[in-house]
């Protein structure tokens, strides 16, 4: 399987047995990483939007391999600011650099710079489109927690319109004929372009408002915040604000295997008391996110 110098814009670039591949390979590198696999690499790291976790695994996994990291975290201190155009800064990037990883508030942002760049370009994450770097390492976690990714039922909690970390996950779990449970207020719902996608390939899936309605068959609880940057009118955001608020209620409406994801940031939809329970793996899911973003620098550098 190559990998090298392959872009990485959605969760749909990759087949099934290249997910399994990257979750393999991920395995490997985390019980015996070489910190010297990508000596003399240079990432870029491009961060139009605020992050914590993307930007700073990348970072870490690119320096625990070798490489080193050039890039922003603030446009405004870049020459955008001068009106310097996205492909003339993803040509400067690509001068630069062996590998860009761009984040952007744009859907396809990180698809117009793998056009102009001829390094390989990593969509960390591009407005409510796409996270597929995010979703490899959703799949890495429920692997390393149910021991399969097969025929599990997968509930995706909250903002289900705007959550890009959902679209990738419901796109790569279709490959291992999950049972989905769509859980959202209606205006927050799935969009039906992906609704669809599942029906072409035979997915099961429930629309539905009330958790507790569903929660006893879940294997998995994906859990988001309501992306309250995407709203186009702050009223709206407040009428949703708040609408699923995990505690230890939830415990006496689950399966005693249940795990809970989030890829993180929560505000206000996971109560800390959920935290010290069997049933929480954020923190251990955003860890996740070294080994398989050094996977994915060290496939598509040829590492
Ligand atoms: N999960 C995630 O993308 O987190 P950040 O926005 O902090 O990178």
């Amino acid at each position: 399987m190559d990998f090298k110098n392959r872009d990485i814009i959605s969760i749909r670039d990759f087949s099934k047995d290249e997910i399994l591949h990257i979750l393999e390979t991920s395995k490997k590198i985390e019980s015996k990483p070489d910190p010297e696999l990508l000596k003399n690499k240079i990432m870029a790291s491009l961060f139009f939007e605020p992050s914590t976790r993307t930007r700073m695994s990348f970072e870490s996994a690119m320096r625990r391999l070798g490489g080193n990291v050039i890039g922003f975290d603030d446009p405004n201190t870049t020459s955008l600011k001068k009106g310097e155009t996205l492909w003339d800064t993803i040509k400067m990037a690509e001068s630069y650099s062996d590998v860009i990883v761009i984040r952007s508030p744009i859907e396809g942002a990180s698809r117009l710079a793998a056009e102009a760049a001829k390094v390989p370009v990593i969509n960390a994450g591009d407005g409510a489109n796409q996270h597929p770097t995010q979703t490899l390492l959703d799949l890495y976690t429920i692997l390393k927690e149910k021991k399969t990714l097969e025929n599990l039922n997968v509930g995706f909690l909250g903002d289900l319109k705007y959550g890009r970390a959902v679209h990738s996950l419901a796109i790569a779990l279709s490959h291992f004929n999950a049972r989905m449970f769509f859980i959202s207020p209606k205006a927050l719902k799935m969009p039906d372009s992906y609704l669809e996608e599942l029906e072409q390939k035979g997915i099961w899936y429930r629309e539905e408002e009330d958790l507790f309605k569903v929660s006893r068959e879940l294997d998995i609880l994906y859990a988001t915040r309501i992306q309250k940057e995407r709203f186009p009118d702050p009223l709206e955001y407040k009428k949703y604000a708040g609408v699923y608020r995990l505690d230890r209620k939830l415990l006496d409406h689950i399966k005693p295997g249940l795990r809970i994801l989030h890829p993180l940031p929560r505000v206000d939809e996971i109560h800390p008391e959920l935290d010290d329970t069997k049933h929480a793996v954020y923190f251990e899911q955003a860890k996740n996110g070294i080994p398989v973003r050094q996977t994915i620098l060290a496939l598509v550098l040829g590492g």
